[in-house]
């Protein structure tokens, strides 16, 4: 099969890796891509979003399957595109149409589906500028820290969490009246705080059936002791040491189930990857967000632990089979860590040389942030590479991705020294 994978990240980079190991698999395409793809891809300089060059492309390379990795041109219905055009529609795509996808695009949307279907999550209630008044009156009843979210897409920095009612009030009043996310707070959903430790859940769907992946929890802030500012995500492990056998088949009874039950109650094809985003609030698992796509960085330590052919599973989705298919997990534990570019999520410098990758043994660098330029690799991101090991325990594999940390370097380099430290 000829495979083409959009986006440009270390999730697609792993997805080019693992993909690559697929007998079936005969070419590779990513769109943009960066230097770890183009090692064992071609990568194409098209936007993700570009449908209609993406369909030029699809046609000229006699692409079979799309896999998406970025939510963005799920939400805009790339899927749909594809199954509305004549030359498209025998190509398979990896991930949700843009119904479905609204789980993602909208979080009145997400917070509608999860009461319908009686899936465990916070409380809410959701306003539009009109009703900012009634959005106080609200928050008056509710209890700090209080959680704002701009109901559309805002690049994963649409939460808002505030201890003081005042403050609180202000930003309501930022997100609604003044767009302070543009289009994406035209609505905003006001939550019940949730206080308990996070995990991520992954789920593979062929709209019928489904498979469970393994678990993942990744280390968003980015600062030590999960201080300082939101990022893509700092780090991830997998598994994840206190999701046992009890609290998973609470997860799989309570969520997984009623989730592909109410995409088929509810009409939305989805034939892709569900990120759960949990919460173990006491011994009880709670719906955060969903996400539409895999997460990144949780790919790189998700992926590496399946020991399944991805390409198998992924014509199973899309032949809607993938109940003939059992899942085969590494027993190893796998840890990531994340190099990003100094001052990042902030401004940054790019085209920083990135030296030492070839001395790297017994880890895998998943590029991110990364481009070739004059045979040199350089920075062209925030996150600019993950570090990937695997280990009996996830500490003997974080000691491994640290150790090969020791031996790059770029400019301003920086990452996190503690993931896993609440563990
Ligand atoms: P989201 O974009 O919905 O994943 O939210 C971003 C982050 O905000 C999550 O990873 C949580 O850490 C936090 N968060 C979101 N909703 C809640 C909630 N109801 N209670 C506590 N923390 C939350
Ligand atoms: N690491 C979080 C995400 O991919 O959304």
């Amino acid at each position: 099969m000829n495979i083409l994978i959009l986006g440009s990240g270390g999730r697609e980079h792993t997805f080019a890796w693992k993909i690559d190991q697929s007998p079936l698999c005969k070419n590779i395409f990513v769109a943009p891509g960066n230097s770890g793809t183009a090692q064992i891809a071609e990568n194409v300089a098209v936007s993700v979003t570009d449908f209609e060059a993406i369909k030029a492309l699809v046609l000229s390379k006699a692409i079979d399957m799309v896999v998406v990795g970025p939510e963005d041109p799920l939400v805009e219905g790339i899927h749909d595109f594809f199954l509305n055009d004549d030359a498209l529609k025998n190509v398979s795509v990896i991930g949700p149409q843009k119904a479905a996808a609204q789980l993602e695009g909208s979080k009145e949307f997400a917070k509608e589906f999860l009461f319908r279907h009686n899936i465990p999550t916070a409380a809410y209630q959701s306003f539009e500028a009109k009703d900012v008044e009634e959005g106080y009156i609200f928050l008056d009843t509710l209890k700090p820290p209080y959680v704002l979210k701009a109901d559309g897409l805002a690049a994963g920095k649409g939460v808002v969490i505030l201890n003081d009612l005042k403050e609180a009030k202000a930003e309501l009043k930022r997100m609604l009246v003044d767009a302070k996310f543009g289009k994406a707070s035209s609505k905003v959903v006001i939550e019940e705080f949730l206080d308990g430790i996070e995990l991520s859940c992954f789920v593979l769907t062929d709209g019928k059936h489904y498979k469970i992946l393994p678990t993942a929890k990744d280390y968003k802030r980015i600062g030590e002791g999960d201080t300082g500012l939101n990022t893509g995500g700092m780090g991830a492990i997998s598994p994840v040491p206190f999701a046992d056998e009890v609290f998973m088949k609470k997860i799989e009874e309570q969520i997984v189930k009623p989730t592909i039950l109410g995409l088929q109650k509810d009409n939305l094809p989805y034939k892709g990857f569900v990120f759960i985003g949990l919460i173990k609030v006491g011994d009880e698992p709670k719906v955060i967000e969903y996400n539409v796509r895999m997460g990144d960085p949780e790919t790189e330590v998700v992926l590496p632990r399946l020991k399944n052919d991805l390409l198998e599973l992924f014509q199973s989705i899309a032949n809607q089979t993938l109940n003939e298919q059992d899942i085969i997990i590494d027993e190893r534990a796998a840890t990531t860590v994340v190099l990003v570019s100094g001052g990042y999520p902030e401004d940054y410098k790019k085209g920083k040389e990135i030296i030492g990758l070839e001395k790297i043994d017994e880890s895998i660098a998943f590029h991110a942030g990364a481009e070739l330029k004059d045979g040199k690799i350089v920075t062209s991101g925030g996150r600019v590479m993950a570090i990937t090991s695997y280990g009996k325990t996830y500490q003997e594999a974080i000691k491994k991705s640290y150790q090969n940390i020791e031996k790059l370097h770029f400019d301003k380099m920086n990452y996190r020294k503690d993931i896993g430290f609440d563990l």
